[in-house]
């Protein structure tokens, strides 16, 4: 099956506070929407989706430039919308209609491996209709009641993070947002109110999300040091 992938770039950014959208937020001297679509296109999908702001499509179209035509892979940008949904729903409509796997994927996640989309999208296309990149919690959590009082000590065995690229059959994906597309906060979270299972893979640390100025410090570092975790992070490095 034909592997769509929609990153989803268009959100202002406002817990991280800089003069531009999130997306052309610098690492390394590149944007973190670079960083997303290089992971996307390195997979090998049949075509990628930006959604962008509609104030911000010439400044997406020039940071991913450099990226055009590698692999013959198309990679088109898009107006976003108002919310995160929007977003998702504005971009998965211009993928090839051959796309019938879609993988929805945050920009903010930027250094997430291209083997974590290929892991999704084989479970995808292995007949999971929805699969989602997880790992364990190794903080104990608790539950607490409104005055910040322990209510109980959760089952840490049966809790994960959940990550992207979020896998889906593309039909799934629209139904979910069609009847729930104003409830959830992930994609995945959609399709659970559909009643369908969803399934989950192996995440990756370096998925994190760069929400606050402090994830992008650490984004830094992490680049800058190509010894970190050893190959994966070498492959960061922009050249
Ligand atoms: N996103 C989007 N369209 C929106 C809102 C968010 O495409 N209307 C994207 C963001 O660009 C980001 C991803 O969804 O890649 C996850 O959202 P988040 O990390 O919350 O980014 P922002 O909404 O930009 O940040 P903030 O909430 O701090 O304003
Ligand atoms: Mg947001």
């Amino acid at each position: 099956m034909a592997v769509g992938v929609v990153i989803v770039a268009a959100g202002s950014g406002s817990r991280l506070g800089a003069n531009v959208p999130k997306a052309f937020v610098t690492v390394a001297g590149r944007p973190l929407l670079w960083y997303a679509v290089r992971a996307a296109l390195r997979s090998r999908p049949a075509a990628v989706v930006v959604a962008a702001p509609a104030t911000h499509l010439d400044d997406a179209n020039e940071a991913i430039d450099a990226l055009r035509g590698e692999h013959g892979i198309p990679v088109q940008v898009v107006p976003g919308g108002a919310e995160r949904g929007d977003s998702v729903l504005a971009a998965t409509r211009w993928l090839p209609a051959e796309c019938e796997v879609v993988l929805v994927h945050d920009a903010a996640r930027a250094f997430t491996p291209s083997e974590v989309f290929e892991r999704v999208a084989a479970a995808v296309t292995a007949q999971t209709p929805a699969v989602v990149p997880v790992l364990p919690v190794v903080d104990t959590i608790k539950v607490v009641d409104a005055d910040g009082f322990v209510v109980r000590t959760a089952d840490r065995d049966t809790l994960r993070i959940v990550q992207t690229p979020q896998g889906f059959r593309r039909d799934v994906l629209l139904e979910a947002h069609r009847l729930h597309g104003s409830l959830a906060t992930d994609d995945a979270g959609l399709v659970e109110r559909l009643g369908l299972r969803v399934g989950t893979v192996p995440g990756d640390p370096m998925a994190l999300k760069v929400t606050t100025p402090e994830d992008l410090d650490y984004a830094d570092r992490l680049v800058a040091s190509a010894d970190w975790a050893g190959s994966s992070a070498a492959a960061l490095k922009p050249s």
